[in-house]
């Protein structure tokens, strides 16, 4: 009899380590503000994923604003229709223009032949999403940013544990984002 695999099923730890942690929380009443719990899954992130800066926040929404936040972006970001909808939410979220640019069909993510004819004036930034944990075309996505004078922001969502050319892809860009969406965390593959 073939056993049934219920793909969509969250991995949760044994109750008991759970339980051991939120005992400490108790001990410890720091609920909030750089807890030791973040302090420590950011250190061990840092590790694992060889990043030399890694901050952790709530979701993958948030952190894209706060990308876009730190660079100041407020004018016009190139970036993709085919990804979640906080792609470019997050954009419109800080008064900036998500400008479209179509995808390739070969793997869905940006196009970077489409890039070059939306650059205006006005264009501060690129936000691309490696769609599926594919990696976008980075090499020539980084060339068009270096020559144009954009940032580069990757919506890494999917990408956790993904390495491409022996690095992790979170390390791509002038910021990379990702998501712990219960779907997402498993991905782990290398790009050569
Ligand atoms: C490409 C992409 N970007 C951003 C997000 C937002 O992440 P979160 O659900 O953690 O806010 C998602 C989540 O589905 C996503 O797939």
């Amino acid at each position: 009899m073939s056993e049934k695999i219920f793909v969509t099923k969250s991995y949760l730890p044994p109750q008991e380590e759970y339980i051991a942690y939120l005992n400490g929380i108790w001990e410890r009443y720091h609920l909030t503000n750089q807890g030791p719990l973040v302090l420590e899954l950011e250190q061990k992130l840092r590790q694992y994923l060889g990043l030399e800066h890694l901050h952790f926040s709530s979701n993958g929404t948030i952190v894209l604003q706060m990308a876009l936040k730190a660079l100041r972006i407020t004018g016009e970001v190139i970036t993709t229709p085919f990804s979640y909808c906080a792609t470019s939410h997050a954009i419109a979220w800080e008064n900036a223009t998500p400008i479209f640019a179509d995808i390739r069909k070969e793997d869905l993510c940006i196009d970077p032949d489409c890039i070059e004819a939306l650059i205006t004036p006005k264009t501060q930034a690129i936000l691309a999403t490696h769609v599926y944990g594919i990696p976008c075309q980075i090499e020539r996505i980084e060339a068009i940013a270096k020559q144009h004078g954009l940032y580069v922001i990757y919506d890494a969502a999917h990408t956790f544990g993904v390495q491409y050319k022996g690095k992790s892809l979170l390390s791509y860009g002038d910021v990379s984002t990702c998501s712990f969406t219960r779907r997402k965390y498993s991905i782990r593959w290398k790009v050569a």
